[in-house]
């Protein structure tokens, strides 16, 4: 990346243009506002985005997008998704977990796993939000499976801290208005401290030097053995 600032794109998985993009947009403003920061939006309301058939077409051609889809998952999310150094994913809880919407859009990253396997987004950043009609509807066990979704691809978690410390927990009361000032609070917090990571890795990496900033983030010092270990089992 050539610019200086980072950039933080959050994905509101929300099939309404509602409070999920309302907590999504406290979170990205709040963002912002720590300066040298980039945000980007894809909203999937509306938007027809089919499940990843784990054809293996994108790997075998290594094109960075599905080809295969005849979709709404558009080549620009695909590059937006590529570049940015933090991610931050909203969704409605829907039966305590996150829309089929928003697992469908992450299951169609599949044509980055092995850039990610190779440690491509090692350095990126991400949190998650989650909005419940109810105070208490899962919004809990909802952020561990957004935080899970943003791991499996090579994410790193930035929590809440304390109080809130798997991510943001929003509360609509089933309306169409944010008004829960204790959730905003939390996605404003949340999409601060994304925002301060991104920008704290940035320079961390720049500080630590060529070697540093081009490491494989994977955590295993001989990355050439699991590669190969990998490629033996038919997993390369
Ligand atoms: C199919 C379905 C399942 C839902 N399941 C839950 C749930 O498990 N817990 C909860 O608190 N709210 C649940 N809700 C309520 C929504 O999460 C809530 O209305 C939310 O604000 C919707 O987000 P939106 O305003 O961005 O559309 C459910 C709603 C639907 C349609």
């Amino acid at each position: 990346m050539t610019t200086d600032r980072v950039k933080l794109l959050g994905i509101c998985g929300s099939p309404r243009d509602s409070v999920t993009k309302q907590a999504l947009a406290a979170a990205l403003n709040a963002a912002e506002s720590v300066g040298g920061v980039e945000v980007y939006g894809i909203y999937l309301h509306g938007k027809n985005i089919q499940c990843c058939r784990n054809c293996g077409v994108c790997l075998k051609l290594q094109c960075g997008y599905c080809p295969v889809i005849r979709d709404d998952m558009c080549r620009e999310y695909y590059e937006l998704y590529r570049k940015c150094d933090g991610i931050i994913l909203a969704t409605p809880l829907y039966y305590m977990t996150a829309t089929g919407l928003l697992q469908n859009f992450m299951s169609r990253m599949r044509p980055f796993s092995r850039d990610a396997r190779q440690g491509a987004f090692g350095s990126r950043m991400g949190g998650s939000i989650a909005v419940g009609g109810m105070r208490n509807g899962g919004q809990d066990f909802c952020l561990s499976v957004l935080n899970n979704m943003l791991q499996a691809t090579g994410t790193n978690i930035v929590g809440g801290g304390v109080p809130f410390y798997n991510g943001a927990s929003v509360c609509s009361g089933n309306g169409s208005e944010l008004k829960d000032e204790i959730g905003m609070a939390e996605a404003e917090a949340l999409g601060k401290k994304v925002a301060y990571m991104c920008k704290i890795v940035r320079q961390g990496l720049r500080a630590a030097g060529e070697s540093v900033a081009s490491a494989n983030f994977l955590g295993f010092e001989d990355t050439q053995a699991l590669a190969e270990g990998y490629r033996v089992r038919g997993l390369g």
